[in-house]
């Protein structure tokens, strides 16, 4: 591994990031040839090297060759070589991470006036140019809204353990910059890293059991440690202090817009392990590891402010707060170095013990705790106000004025706990306690209508449905227990720490009541006796296939004119949340019309709830790959239809996208600078946009051709022909991705081979591994060239939209990189597994027409003469990598057809199992992506 694949660059900070793959490389280099000997590493660079000699050019006869010296390898040296592919990527990746921080700040550092793009200074800057005033601009900040929430989908392959290292090299690799360092201190280090490298070489990067939630809790917990609470009042900082610069005549504190939110633990669709109690735990870790924090600002606190009443005038207030706490609170030892002189400190001594009694629940309800984080806020300004009365600013400033903004941020509970289940259980629930009640005996068979009319009955009859003295089954007593368990919880860790409960697979307006009489059952709902209604818990609906995506508005029409609903809506502040799946969508449709009805559903809804005085707040559940709908954060927010962002957005963050965006604070960083300066740019544009633009509706109009075309041959493929099933389950490692230890849930909602069954990230987990990528390309090529049919106008228009809308796009440069990511002639070996060759051939033939189609189109619609030509850093990264995913696919399927063969003669497998693992994680390094 020495020599070493870079994104070709001219500059010098490309150079750098050469430079770091090359020193990380030979280090590799080294380990292979101290853990297996020279063999090791001579076998890995004869496979690189014959792998870089097919791409570049291809040769049958040399593939046939290289295909031979992967089959020839004997099981040991092949573990290790597998290996030795998958740890080269984990540390390209690091390079490549500490080179975005590296960039950035070159730039800061060389630009002087000039201003990065995607910063939150220049779109303040732009704020500003485009005319907007101080009061237009205040009202930008206050009606702009992001919530990123965490959620724990089974797509992080990589191990705690193993991201832990990564994290200790990234500090080291960065540490070679520092033009200080002596000769020594650079051996030192680079003895250091090689030692780093060989821990990591040593380390299972495979988990040998499914992490529980609680352990995918704690995972999550990390981000918020290690960077989300110093990041995120960093960036609020940054946005005041440009709003300052451009609009100084006013003072700024910018409204809380950027929070993050969580599904871990309280997302139990189709996840068994999640349960009322583990929600309960959840959210008692989560308080906890809040209240560590603020005690650990505190004590650093202690260190910055030690004024004395000798030398200082602070406040009266400050003065009669001591006193209050003096009375109040029992210091559990005296600190040792109590000084009476030293207000600030004796201050701090009390709040810290309040944040102790904080975690204690007997000390619920006295004065001997803080309540809520309004208490510490309030005990946090009496010292800012006191530190500025004797002009000690710049400390108020670095110190209280970042702990307030955490406080505000994160609470006492972190982050907002999203709940979330399956439609289909709250239907079961409701039918067994109607029945026990003799209200209606079967339900679940009543008409959409009927149940509707009932519901509203019960939401408007204040008398409970269930009983003490009832039995229910063990389904609908937990189904209960959530509600329960949510309404404890909004007394104890108050009402932010759950706000919304997501109901998946929302087919009819009385999903979304049936989760509100719930709500009702134990007081998350109630009308009071002057009939306003109060509601603490919003139902949400999530729409995730195309025809749910249809229905939408009209569900939405139908409860939005319904008192009763509307109230509770008026109730959250005539807010309606709505989930969007991007995922569910994309594989019932196809990637065309996915995108296409997401964006329909979401205008007209926004249309309907404007008749009714509603505001729409969307929430996107997109993952990480292409065909669930993955893009950067500010690109997935500035592809929103402007009108439908009023509201806020909120965005689901998982997987591999966690790790890759929050584990470095300067990443974290960048990514959300890039999403605070993305929302005042859509904030912009719907200022600007022109809600009767024709141009639009022509285009608009083709689209919808061309997304109904493409849903035909979508579905004509995946759910008309009856080999496709049998095609995918063979032509891909779907099972085996099944057997990662990855996430504590089970890959299938209920035990069945159903393709409606089978959740969205297997789906496109094992399409990406097997190089198809197939959900995010097929059906294309076919609905464009339908449009254009050789007609040279037609292809003109779709240049057009090309140029000029925004969707069109965001749509034809996702093809660009699923074109250059998907790779043929690696998928037909895995069409090779498929054990019915008439079936392989037709169904691959299919593909592969598809797929060249799909090319043509893109580039003639593009200008490109090779796709991604306008974007050649990324092309060039993605080319540069291929050659070292190549040998791993190869892997893949060789092992594949071994592990395969080995259970059906019922021999052991585990160990080809274990290097079949082996090959997914370095494949899913290699491709940045997993489902
Ligand atoms: P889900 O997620 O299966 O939990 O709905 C789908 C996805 O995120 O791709």
């Amino acid at each position: 591994m020495t020599e070493i694949a870079v994104t070709a660059g001219k500059s010098n900070s490309n150079n750098l990031l050469r430079r770091d793959i090359r020193f990380l490389g030979n280090i590799l280099g080294e380990v292979l040839v101290h853990q297996g000997g020279n063999e090791l590493l001579d076998i890995v660079e004869k496979i690189r090297e014959t792998s870089k000699s097919l791409r570049a050019v291809f040769i049958p006869d040399l593939h046939e060759e290289f295909k031979q010296l992967i089959s020839s390898l004997e099981p040991e040296i092949r573990h290790q070589v597998i290996r030795a592919f998958a740890i080269y990527f984990q540390l390209v990746n690091i390079a490549e991470q500490n080179h975005r921080i590296r960039r950035k700040r070159d730039y800061e550092r060389s630009a002087g006036e000039a201003v990065q793009r995607g910063s939150i200074e220049a779109s303040v800057k732009e704020l500003k140019e485009h005319g907007f005033t101080y009061y237009e601009a205040q009202e930008i900040m206050e009606g702009m809204s992001l919530e990123l929430v965490m959620t724990a989908h089974p797509t992080e392959a990589k191990r705690r353990a193993i991201l832990d290292i990564h994290k200790r090299i990234a500090d080291d690799v960065m540490q070679l910059d520092n033009p200080t360092l002596t000769f020594r201190e650079r051996e030192q280090l680079r003895e250091k890293l090689l030692n780093e490298v060989i821990t990591l070489w040593q380390t299972d990067e495979l988990r040998d059991r499914k992490p529980t939630v609680l352990d995918e809790v704690r995972n999550g917990m990390y981000y918020f440690h290690e960077t989300l609470f110093h990041v995120l009042p960093d960036v609020y900082q940054e946005l005041e202090r440009c709003l300052s610069k451009y609009y100084p005549e006013h003072h700024w504190h910018v409204p809380k817009y950027l929070r993050f939110g969580s599904w871990i633990g309280g997302d139990r669709d189709g996840n068994p392990s999640v349960t009322a109690e583990v929600t309960w735990q959840t959210l008692k870790m989560q308080r906890k590891m809040a209240v560590r924090e603020y005690q650990l600002a505190l004590a650093g606190m202690f260190k910055h402010l030690s004024f004395s009443t000798s030398i200082v005038d602070v406040t009266d207030e400050l003065m009669a707060s001591i006193q209050k706490d003096r009375l109040q609170v029992t210091l559990q030892k005296t600190p040792e170095w109590h000084n009476e002189k030293e207000p600030y400190r004796i201050k701090l001594s009390y709040m810290t013990e309040k944040l102790h009694n904080v975690l204690d629940e007997s000390k619920d309800g006295t004065s001997e705790r803080y309540e809520n984080a309004r208490e510490l806020i309030a005990d946090l300004k009496i010292i800012d106000r006191s530190l500025r009365h004797h002009y000690a600013d710049y400390v108020a400033q670095t110190h209280l004025s970042q702990m307030i903004r955490q406080v505000e941020l994160f609470g006492f509970h972190t982050a907002t706990l999203d709940i979330r289940q399956h439609s289909q259980e709250h239907e079961k629930a409701m039918t067994e306690i109607l029945a026990k009640m003799n209200i209606t005996s079967n339900y679940a068979e009543l008409k959409e209508e009927e149940k509707l009319v009932l519901l509203e009955q019960l939401l408007n009859d204040p008398r409970p449905l269930t009983s003490p003295y009832q039995e229910y089954s063990e389904s609908t007593t937990e189904c209960l227990d959530v509600y329960r368990t949510i309404f404890k919880a909004q007394k104890e860790f108050g009402t932010q720490c759950i706000t919304s409960y997501l109901i998946s697979m929302t087919e009819a307006g009385s999903d979304i009541l049936e989760v509100m009489v719930f709500a009702k059952e134990v007081g998350l709902f109630y009308k009071d006796p002057d009939g306003t209604v109060v509601c603490t818990l919003q139902s949400v609906p999530l729409f995730e296939t195309i025809d749910d995506l249809h229905a939408a508005p009209a569900i939405m029409n139908r409860l939005f004119e319904m008192p009763i609903y509307r109230q509770s809506v008026a109730a959250m502040n005539d807010l309606q949340e709505i989930m969007l799946g991007y995922s569910d969508s994309n594989k019932d449709g196809g990637v065309v019309t996915a995108n296409w009805e997401l964006r329909v559903a979401m205008k007209q809804i926004t249309a309907t709830g404007k008749k009714y005085g509603v505001k729409l707040k969307y929430f996107h559940g997109r993952g990480g790959a292409l065909g669930r709908g993955g893009m950067p954060l500010n690109r997935s927010i500035l592809v929103q239809p402007p009108e439908t962002i009023g509201g806020g957005i909120k965005i689901t963050e998982q997987g591999e996208v966690i790790s890759s965006r929050y584990s470095l604070k300067g990443i974290a960083y960048r990514s959300l600078e890039q999403a605070t300066s993305a929302l005042i740019k859509a904030a912009i544009n719907a200022k600007l946009y022109d809600e009767n633009n024709q141009q639009e509706e022509e285009w608009d109009e083709i689209i919808a051709g061309i997304s109904e075309t493409s849903l035909t041959k979508y579905q004509d493929l995946v759910f008309r022909d009856p080999d496709f099933l049998k095609f995918f389950k063979e032509s891909t490692p779907l099972g085996e991705v099944g057997e990662l230890n990855i996430g504590s849930r089970p890959s299938k909602r209920k035990n069945s081979d159903r393709f409606e069954d089978l959740r969205a990230i297997p789906w496109v987990f094992a399409w990406t591994q097997s190089r198809y990528l197939f959900p995010a390309w097929y059906a294309a090529g076919t609905s464009l060239y339908n449009f254009y049919q050789d007609d040279e106008k037609k292809l003109q228009v779709l240049q057009d939209m090309y140029h000029n809308s925004t969707f069109f796009r965001s749509l034809i440069d996702t093809l660009q990189l699923a074109i250059i990511k998907a790779d043929l002639v690696i998928a037909k070996e895995y069409s090779g597994m498929c054990s019915d060759q008439e079936v392989k051939d037709r169904v691959f033939g299919k593909i592969e027409q598809e797929f060249n189609l799909t090319k043509e189109m893109v580039l003639k619609i593009t200008g490109l003469p090779e796709i991604l030509d306008d974007a050649p850093a990324l092309q060039e990264s993605i080319r540069q990598r291929n050659p070292y995913v190549d040998p791993l696919s190869y892997l893949q399927v060789q092992l594949l057809t071994e592990l395969r063969a080995a259970r059906e003669q019922n021999r052991d497998d585990a160990l080809l199992l274990r290097e079949v693992l082996l090959t997914i994680n370095g494949i899913a390094a290699g491709l940045r992506n997993t489902g």
